[in-house]
Order: C-alpha cells, then sequence, then structure tokens
C-alpha cells in the first residue's frame, strides 16, 4: 500500500511539474517570437544555462538554430549566436538596443557607472574615461606606473610555489590602485583589495539584500570603496600636491581636462575602471602563463623579443613606448590567448521598446545575450581554431577583421583595450626575462581551451 501511494505521489509530481513547464511555454508562445524554451517560471533554465555554460548554448542552437529565446539570470532573454547579427546589435545602441547588465551588478557598480548609463550621459562619460587613458598619457603617466609596479612586484619569486590564479589578479588589482591614485603595497591596499573582492562576487550574485548574501557583502564593500575614494578626493583637494594619476585627471587638478565631473561620477568611474579591467587582465595573464608553458615554442619566441629589448637597455632602464611597440609577438599571443580562452563570452543588450530583429518580434524590456564566443571557434575564420597559435596575428589585419569581438563591438567596444594589452605585456616580460617555471600538481583539473582548477594553478618558479 505504501509502495502504492509512494508511486501515485510521485506520478502527481511529475504531472505537476510537466503542466508547470507547459504553462510557461505557453505564456511566452506570443506570435513572432524565436523559437526556444523558457523553463520554469520566474528561475527559467538558469541552472543549466549555469551548469552547463557554453554546451547550454551549444545545445540550443543545435534545437534551434542561432536565434532563439531562454529565460535566464531572472529574465527573458534572446540568445544571438549569428555573427552579422550581433555585429548589428552591437552598432545599433541609438535603436533602443541599450545594456543589459543584471541589476546586482548596476546597484553595486553605481548609477553613474559606464554601462548603466546610455546616450549624451554614455557620451560623456565614456570621453572622461578615454582622456585619462590616452595613448600620450600611457606613454608619460600610465606606462612608468605600470613599469614600476611590475617591477618590484615580480621581485624574489624565485625558487616559491605560486598561485598563479591569485598572483595574477593580484597584480591586476594593485596595479590599477597605483595608476588610479598612486596608492602602492600598504595596509590601505589591502583592505581596499578585501573590500574589492566582495564587491566583484556581490555583482555577480542574485539581488537579495539579506545579511549574509554575497549581494549584502557586495553592497556594504561599495559603501566602504565609496567612503575610501571619497577621503581621497578631501584630502588632495585640501593639499596642492600634484600626483599625476587618473584621479587628479578625473578631478580636473591637470588644467587641459575638459570634463566636469561631480564626485559621485568620479567614484563610480573609478570603480568601473578597477572592475572592467580586473578579470579580464587576471585572466589573460594567467592563461598566457599556462600556454606559454603548454608551448615552448612560443615562449622561446616570446623571450627572444623580450630579452632583445634588455639588451638595448641598461638593467634598471623601464620600459618605454618604444619597447612597447616593439612588442610584436607579445601582442599576438596576447591576442591568441584571449581568442582561445575567450575571456568575455558575450555581452547583455536590452531593449527599450518593441522592435523587430531577425523577422522575429523581440517585446520591450527583453535582453539579448549577444554570445561572441562561438565565433573564436570557426574554422572558417581561424584555421585550426582550438590551436594556440599566436603566429597567425602577425598578419596584423586580423586584428581589425569585424569578426573579432574579444573587446566588443560598435560604441561600447572596450575602452581599455590598449591599457590592458600594456599591462599584461609589461607583466610577460618581467616575467619571462627573470624566471622561468615548471607548473606543479592541479594538472588533472585543466579543461581545454579554459583552465578550471578551483584552487588555482600553482607553478614553482626559478631564476632565469
Ligand atoms: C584583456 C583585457 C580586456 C578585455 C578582453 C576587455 C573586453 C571588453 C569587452 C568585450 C567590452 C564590451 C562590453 C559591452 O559591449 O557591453 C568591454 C568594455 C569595457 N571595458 Fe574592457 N576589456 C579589457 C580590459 C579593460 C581595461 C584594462 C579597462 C580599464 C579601463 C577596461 C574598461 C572597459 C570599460 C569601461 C568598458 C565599457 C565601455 C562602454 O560601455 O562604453 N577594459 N571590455
Amino acid at each position: 500500500m505504501a509502495m502504492l501511494m509512494a508511486i501515485v505521489c510521485v506520478v502527481l509530481v511529475l504531472c505537476f511539474c510537466s503542466a508547470l513547464l507547459r504553462w510557461n511555454e505557453v505564456r511566452y508562445r506570443k506570435k513572432g517570437l524565436p523559437p526556444g524554451t523558457m523553463g520554469w517560471p520566474v528561475f527559467g533554465e538558469t541552472t543549466e544555462f549555469l551548469k552547463q555554460g557554453p554546451n547550454f548554448m551549444k545545445t540550443q542552437r543545435a534545437r534551434y538554430g542561432s536565434f532563439f529565446k531562454s529565460h535566464i539570470l531572472g529574465c527573458p532573454t534572446i540568445v544571438s549566436m549569428d555573427p552579422e547579427l550581433n555585429r548589428y546589435i552591437l552598432m545599433n545602441e541609438a535603436k533602443g538596443l541599450v545594456p543589459g547588465y543584471p541589476q546586482s551588478m548596476l546597484d553595486i557598480l553605481g548609477k553613474c557607472n559606464i554601462a548603466a548609463v546610455h546616450g549624451s550621459t554614455h557620451k560623456y562619460m565614456r570621453g572622461a574615461l578615454l582622456s585619462i587613458i590616452s595613448p600620450t598619457l600611457i606613454r608619460d603617466q600610465l606606462l612608468p606606473k605600470i613599469d614600476e609596479f611590475m617591477r618590484a612586484h615580480l621581485s624574489n619569486w624565485d625558487n616559491k610555489v605560486i598561485n598563479i590564479q591569485e598572483k595574477t589578479k593580484e597584480v591586476a588589482f594593485l596595479s590599477s590602485l597605483k595608476q588610479i591614485a598612486g596608492i602602492e603595497s600598504c595596509s590601505l591596499s589591502d583592505s581596499f583589495m578585501t573590500e574589492f573582492f566582495n564587491l566583484v562576487i556581490g555583482t555577480l550574485s542574485l539581488p537579495i539584500n539579506l545579511p549574509g548574501t554575497n549581494y549584502h557583502r557586495g553592497f556594504q564593500a561599495r559603501k566602504t570603496i565609496v567612503n575610501i575614494v571619497s577621503k581621497l578626493l578631501e584630502e588632495r583637494r585640501a593639499s596642492q600636491e600634484t600626483h599625476h594619476d587618473m584621479l587628479d585627471c578625473l578631478m580636473g587638478r591637470d588644467d587641459e581636462s575638459r570634463y566636469k565631473l561631480s564626485d559621485e561620477e568620479i567614484i563610480d568611474l573609478v570603480i568601473t575602471i578597477m572592475y572592467s579591467g580586473y578579470e579580464t587582465v587576471s585572466t589573460t595573464s594567467m592563461m598566457a602563463v599556462k600556454y606559454l608553458h603548454d608551448h615552448p615554442k612560443a615562449l622561446e619566441e616570446l623571450r627572444r623579443e623580450h630579452l632583445a629589448i634588455r639588451e638595448r637597455k641598461k638593467p634598471d632602464d623601464p620600459l618605454d613606448l618604444n619597447d612597447l611597440k616593439s612588442m610584436r609577438f607579445t601582442r599576438a599571443v596576447i591576442f591568441e590567448t584571449s581568442r582561445l580562452a575567450t575571456i568575455v563570452n558575450g555581452v547583455l543588450r536590452k531593449t527599450t521598446e518593441d522592435m523587430e530583429l531577425n523577422g522575429y518580434l523581440i517585446p520591450k524590456g527583453w535582453r539579448i545575450y549577444v554570445y561572441t564566443r562561438e565565433i573564436n571557434y570557426d574554422p572558417f575564420l581561424y584555421s585550426d581554431p582550438l590551436t594556440f597559435n599566436p603566429w597567425r596575428w602577425m598578419d596584423k589585419s586580423l586584428e581589425s577583421k569585424h569578426y573579432f569581438l574579444v573587446f566588443g563591438g560598435g560604441t561600447r567596444q572596450c575602452p581599455g583595450k590598449e591599457l590592458g594589452i600594456t599591462e599584461i605585456s609589461t607583466f610577460l616580460h618581467y616575467f619571462v626575462t627573470r624566471y622561468r617555471w615548471e607548473e606543479v600538481g592541479g594538472d588533472k583539473l585543466m579543461k581545454f581551451p579554459r583552465v578550471q582548477a578551483p584552487n588555482g594553478l600553482h607553478i614553482r618558479v626559478t631564476s632565469y
């Protein structure tokens, strides 16, 4: 009897679940929407999306084609994997396709952050950002700071086992702190770093503001960071000292600045710069170390390039713009690493009105996930796409191909591209000219093409 009851219960639960799924599908079966599935009410297909990652996209594309609907991260979403269409979406923000990043990200990064603003405000904030990372400022202010930082930070690694995943995160964070406010490794940078890591985790969480949640911690971290930067602004206003860093430029303390920003805008821009360059630069640096380790020929050529630079200089001479320009193979390694490891799978947009796209009707407020990852592995665009082959980028024209979207495209194309490349190149310069390295443990955790080592990728470093 108990057995029968159990079977009846299971059947009832199954019927209920399938009715719920069906009801949710019917709800979204408006005329004109693209094919696809919407999963469970409220949760949609978020679990499958997060668990399966790129495989979820591939499976859905095999079923429904390159333009399908889903419900992920709390919002009905259209996934576009069509290269031409993706380009159109990125180019046409003015036609009602604005950034569509999750609420937690917008709350924690601030309402003046670049991803939260559009139209003329976006143009202004982006202009202000571009003005402090211009090629001239990279040459005169930022590269010397990055060089000084890397030179000091990459010393005393000899004979040590290093968690390179953690180390590159630390390097990316501390290097940007030095460029922004001239802050060196000290107790302030330590507490700043802890708060910043909480902030990053908070932006990737569900927006539930209850004690103990990542969102709550992220939000508190934002408050602390806002306090730290506000204090810095106050201190600078009270003193005559100039610092030649990003903060001075944003405050308009160099006379040339034509952007007048409020304190709130300055603070959100500082957080934006730290946030946007953190995961991207650290993961690319870490993956470059991994790929170079696995491809000795590429490492040999890269090292040759950097040793040639050192030969032209005295031991303590810093890198200058000419050195950077001569790093052609290093640039190729960075592009190949970004392509193969696909640091950014895609970008999010949102419709501000009902619109027609690709022959379908997309309702107002729906998200569009411009999924660019698969382009990087298209054998028609990159021969032997799963092989790490930096030499393919020695043909400079590949960088400007319209399908190369590692740094995004259109009006939101990454403004920090050259700065990011400068940071990674300088890191690689001091790393390969000073050290050789071998991987210790964790190898079984490697998954191609992206390293997945939950406890970090460990390497043993010895002097070169
Ligand atoms: C390897 C390094 C980097 C990669 C792969 C990368 C990638 C990208 C991508 C794909 C976008 C487009 C986002 C979208 O369309 O919504 C973007 C935007 C952006 N990136 Fe980067 N990025 C890198 C480094 C940096 C650095 C160092 C900074 C620091 C200044 C930075 C600042 C930004 C900002 C502020 C935006 C938003 C631009 C806007 O909305 O107008 N990025 N980045």
